[in-house]
C-alpha cells in the first residue's frame, strides 16, 4: 500500500542529519505538531453529494460548512468583482482548478458585467462534471463538452492538465485564484518559489487570492513585496489573504513567529514531503535558537 503522506513526511524528517541537532524536548514537540496536522480528517464520513473527498491529501475540495459555491463567492469572486470593475477584457489564472467552481463562478459573474474573459486553469487531475444548480453550471458544462478548450466570443478556457510547478506561459494575469489543498499538506502550491513563479506572471495592480491565513504563506507573499489585505471569514475561524501587486510596495515581514518562514522549493520540483520536513525542522532550529521552550 502506498505510504500515507505523514508517513513519508516521518521517514524524510528521520533521514535528516539536522533533526537530531534539536534537543529532545524539541524533537517530541515538532513530532506532536506534525501528528496535529496530518491527524486523520474527523469529516470523511460526512460527505457531500457536490463536494469531493481527496484520499491522497485527506481534504475535501471544499468547505464542507458553507459548500462549494459559498465558498466560491464568499472568498474567492466578491472580493474582487470592486476590483476588476473598470476592466474590460480580464485575464484568469485558476490554480488547483479542481471541478472548476471558483472559475466557473467567477466567469459567470464577469461575463454577466459584460466583460471578456480568457481563463487559464491548471491542475493535475480533472474530476468528472458535478452540478451545483446554479447558472454557472452552463459555463462549466461547455468547457466539459467542448473538451477542455473553449473560445467563444466573450469567453477563452484552456485547461492545462499538468503539475502547476510547471507552468509556461506568455499570458499575463489579471488575477489569480490559488486554491490548492491546505498548506501543510500540499506544500508544493504554497512555497516561496512557486509564488514567485505567479508573481512574475501577475499585471502591475493584478490581484492573488486565496482561502488561507497560513503564516508561511503570508510570509512568502511579504517577501514578494505584495501587499496583502484580509477577507472577512465565513464559515471558518480564520479571515482569507487576498493580496495586491503594487508597485513599489515594501511588506513588513513578521520576524516574532518561527513559523513565518517560506517554505522552499528552489527546483520547483522537489516532492512535498521533503518541502514539509525541511520546512519545519528550519522552523524548529529557529525555535531553539532564538526562543525560550516556555513560549510554546
Ligand atoms: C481544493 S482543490 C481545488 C478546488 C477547485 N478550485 C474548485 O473550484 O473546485 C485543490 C486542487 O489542487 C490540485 N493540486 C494539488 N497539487 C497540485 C499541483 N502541484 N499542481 C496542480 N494541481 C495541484 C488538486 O488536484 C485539486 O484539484
Amino acid at each position: 500500500m502506498e505510504k500515507s503522506l505523514k508517513e513519508r513526511v516521518l521517514i524524510t524528517l528521520k533521514n535528516d542529519k539536522r533533526f537530531y541537532i534539536l534537543s529532545e524536548r524539541y524533537q517530541e514537540i515538532l513530532l506532536k505538531e506534525l501528528s496535529n496536522i496530518y491527524k486523520e480528517n474527523a469529516n470523511t464520513l460526512n460527505k457531500d453529494q457536490a463536494n469531493i473527498y481527496d484520499e491522497y491529501y485527506n481534504e475535501f475540495y471544499h468547505s464542507i460548512t458553507t459548500g462549494p459555491l459559498e465558498e466560491a463567492y464568499s472568498k474567492f469572486v466578491n472580493p474582487v468583482l470592486g476590483l476588476l470593475k473598470e476592466k474590460s477584457v480580464i485575464n484568469v489564472l485558476d490554480i488547483g482548478s479542481g471541478m472548476f467552481v471558483n472559475s466557473g463562478v467567477l466567469a459567470y459573474k464577469l461575463l454577466k458585467l459584460g466583460k471578456s474573459v480568457n481563463i487559464i486553469s491548471i491542475d493535475k487531475k480533472i474530476p468528472p462534471f458535478i452540478a451545483l444548480n446554479h447558472d454557472s453550471d452552463e459555463v462549466r458544462y461547455m468547457l466539459y463538452k467542448s473538451n477542455f478548450y473553449l473560445n467563444s466570443n466573450r469567453l477563452t478556457w484552456q485547461v492545462i492538465l499538468e503539475d502547476a510547478r510547471a507552468l509556461k506561459t506568455n499570458m499575463m494575469f489579471d488575477i489569480i485564484l490559488h486554491d490548492g489543498f491546505s498548506p501543510y499538506r500540499n506544500p508544493s502550491l504554497w512555497t516561496l518559489d512557486f509564488l514567485y513563479l505567479l508573481y512574475k506572471n501577475l499585471k502591475e495592480e493584478g490581484i492573488w487570492i486565496s482561502y488561507t491565513s497560513n503564516k508561511s504563506v503570508q510570509s512568502s507573499l511579504s517577501f514578494l513585496n505584495f501587499k496583502i489585505d484580509f477577507i472577512a471569514p465565513v464559515g471558518r475561524k480564520r479571515p482569507s489573504i487576498m493580496a495586491l501587486k503594487i508597485p513599489k510596495h515594501k511588506s513588513n515581514i513578521d520576524f516574532q513567529n518561527p513559523h513565518a518562514i517560506p517554505m522552499r522549493d528552489i527546483t520547483l520540483n522537489t516532492d512535498e514531503e521533503k518541502i514539509i520536513s525541511d520546512y519545519f525542522i528550519r522552523v524548529y532550529l529557529l525555535k531553539s535558537k532564538y526562543y525560550s521552550p516556555s513560549k510554546d
